[in-house]
């Protein structure tokens, strides 16, 4: 692999870590917030541990490349500092709102890891192809959920609201 092309890649896989480093603190929040939504709780724990074993994986494929590790935490740091205030424009503290960002990131996970499965497949590695394969149908469970269940938080959150 040529290095311009080996630094592309790893510096789309550093996004897509540091990506995850704040997915988990976002859903961390969440599950705190979410005892009245016993059904998102649960989805929001189960969503938690995927998030933290794919952290996991691209950290390997991270070392498998040969990246340092050093460069880990400052490239979440700048990625948090990015992303933030997109977010905290779009959720005040509701929980039909936390969703709706949430449903939002979701999306922005599903395509990075489309993009990282091209860059995959046109660097030939098959492997890393498969992960973010998985990856995306697994960003899909919690978007199709989030999805579904949108409407119904939002009637469960304006019925506390009238008491
Ligand atoms: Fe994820």
């Amino acid at each position: 692999m040529s290095d311009q092309r080996k630094n592309d890649l790893l510096a789309w896989l550093r996004d897509a870590h540091a990506m995850e480093a704040a997915t988990i603190d976002n859903l961390e929040r969440l599950i705190d917030l979410a005892d009245d939504y016993p059904q998102l709780k649960l989805q929001f724990e189960r969503h938690l541990e995927v998030s933290r074993r794919q952290r996991q994986v691209l950290e390997s494929q991270l070392e498998r490349l040969g990246s340092d590790p050093s460069v880990l935490k400052d490239w979440a740091m700048k990625f948090a500092g990015q992303m933030e205030p997109l977010l905290s424009r779009l959720t005040p503290d509701t929980m039909p709102k936390n969703c709706l960002a949430a449903y939002a990131y979701e999306a922005f996970e599903i395509a990075s890891y489309r993009c990282l499965m091209g860059a995959a497949e046109e660097l030939g590695e098959a492997d890393l192809r498969t992960i973010c394969e998985r990856f995306v149908q697994e960003e899909q469970e919690m978007a199709d959920f989030l999805y579904e269940h949108l409407p119904e938080v939002t009637r469960q959150y304006l019925r506390s609201r009238a008491s």
